[in-house]
Order: C-alpha cells, then sequence, then structure tokens
C-alpha cells in the first residue's frame, strides 16, 4: 500500500538531510507516449513535477536543489521540442516568481546560458535580480549545461587568467573555485528519474561522493511523496568516502 505524504515525512529525520540535492529529470517523452501525447506534453507535465521538488525540499530547508533543465547535448532534439522547452521555462520563471519569494529561494543558474535564446535569458536575469535578496535555498538550473563543457570552461578560464603562484601545483579545492558551482556545496544526494542507470554528463567533478538514487518513476509522476521516499533512502545510506569508518548519514 501507498504511504501517504505525512507517513513519510515523519520518517525523515530533519537533523540529517543532504545539504545539496540533485536531480536528473528524464522521462518526460516516455510520460507522454504511454498516454499517446506529443513528448511536449510530457514535459509541460514536468513542470508541474519542478514545482513539487522545490517546494518539497524548500519545505525541508535543504541549503540547494540543482536540476539539470537542458544539456548541451539536447539542442539535437527537433527544433519544435527545443522551443517548447524554452517556453516552458520562460513560463515556468514568470509563473513561479512568487512562489519562489514566498519560500525564500533564490534563482541562480549554471551552464553556457549565453548561448540560450536572448528572451530567456532577459527572463532569468530578471528572475536571478527578483530573488537576490532571498537567504534560503538556492535552486540552480542546469541550462546548456555540460559536466566536462564546465571542466574545459574552468580549466580556460585559468589559462586565461593566469595564476599569481603558478609554481604552486593547483589543488582540488582551488581547481573546484573555477567551476560553475563554486558557491555550491558538492551534492550529497543526486536523484535520477525513469530508471536509467546513467550520469548523463551532468556534475561530474562534483558527484564524487553524491549517493545515487534511481526511481523508476518517470520524472512527470514525481512528486513531494517520491522525494521522501529518496530522503528516506538516502538516510539509511552509509558514507564512508573511501575510508573504512562507515558514517551512517542519520548520525552526522
Ligand atoms: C528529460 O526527459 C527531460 C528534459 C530534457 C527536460 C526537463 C524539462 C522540464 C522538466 C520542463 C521545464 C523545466 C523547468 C525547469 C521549468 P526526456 O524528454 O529525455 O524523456 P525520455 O527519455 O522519456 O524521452
Amino acid at each position: 500500500m501507498k504511504r501517504s505524504p505525512e507517513e513519510l515525512i515523519d520518517q525523515i529525520d530533519v537533523r540529517a538531510l543532504p545539504r545539496h540535492v540533485a536531480v536528473i529529470m528524464d522521462g518526460n517523452g516516455r510520460w507522454a507516449r504511454k498516454r499517446g501525447l506529443p513528448r511536449v506534453a510530457g514535459h509541460r507535465a514536468g513542470t508541474k513535477a519542478v514545482r513539487e521538488v522545490v517546494e518539497g525540499c524548500a519545505e525541508l530547508h535543504i541549503s540547494a536543489l540543482t536540476l539539470y533543465a537542458f544539456s548541451v547535448e539536447n539542442w539535437k532534439r527537433p527544433r519544435t521540442e527545443v522551443s517548447t522547452l524554452m517556453s516552458l521555462l520562460k513560463e515556468y520563471l514568470a509563473k513561479e516568481l512568487e512562489t519562489l519569494c514566498r519560500n525564500n529561494i533564490r534563482l541562480q543558474t549554471i551552464g553556457r546560458t549565453d548561448e540560450l535564446d536572448m528572451t530567456v535569458q532577459q527572463e532569468l536575469a530578471r528572475t536571478i535580480e527578483d530573488t537576490r535578496n532571498n537567504t534560503g535555498m538556492v535552486l540552480t538550473l542546469a541550462l546548456n549545461y555540460g559536466g566536462r563543457a564546465e571542466i574545459i570552461d574552468a580549466v580556460n578560464r585559468i589559462l586565461a587568467n593566469g595564476r599569481k603562484d603558478s609554481v604552486q601545483p593547483m589543488t582540488e579545492q582551488e581547481f573546484a573555485k573555477y567551476l560553475y558551482t563554486s558557491e555550491l556545496p558538492d551534492p550529497d544526494l543526486l536523484i535520477r528519474t525513469s530508471g536509467e542507470l546513467r550520469i548523463s554528463n551532468f556534475l561530474l567533478w562534483q558527484i564524487a561522493y553524491a549517493e545515487l538514487f534511481v526511481t523508476d518513476t518517470l520524472w512527470p509522476d514525481f512528486d513531494k511523496r517520491c522525494l521522501y521516499e529518496a530522503l528516506i533512502a538516502y538516510q539509511k545510506r552509509e558514507r564512508r568516502y573511501g575510508g573504512i569508518e562507515p558514517q551512517l548519514v542519520r548520525s552526522r
């Protein structure tokens, strides 16, 4: 029997939540196909799941949520699908500003957003500005994002800037400052919907020690209940970070 969101939330230890949750939102196309609908109907239904997970994480006071909304590879899709995704994004930003502010959420993006349509860039800039002073959860949308592109962009920034102290070998900590995510902790939990066991070029550097949670649920069906199930599973994991001493997430 399916447990209710209230029953599930009672099982979550609020002192041992992940600081940063990252999500690969997958399965919109399959959700639509199962219903005999066009793929874009799946993306539209997917925006409802975005709302659920954003609100669910904010209500639990999770510090950071990162959503993989459009990858550098997604340009290969039909033009109409790409333009619908961009329209849905603009629509989401316009409609959700009030909710973002009510939940004290600050929006930011990662990825090569300068290559997006100007109208999308303008809507993003407006929402980023309007949520700039919010002090709660940081919602990061990965847009025109690729993990390898991010690492290459970091290397090129380092080469372009020149390092003051170039005789010293670079440390991991220093390198991470050149990534798009320099202001964020690494994800503790990476959720992927629709059952594929792939990373798909998402946050390659940052997920080194993330706990992975893959669910067969298709993204448009993902709701707060699914989020709570992922958090409960996360809290049962032992994190060893390459050592031998298990650190039960709950005991942190
Ligand atoms: C993957 O499903 C999903 C995407 C490429 C886009 C995700 C976009 C949204 C959820 C809607 C808009 C986003 C925001 C932030 C408002 P797929 O099309 O690859 O599914 P499939 O593998 O079943 O074909």
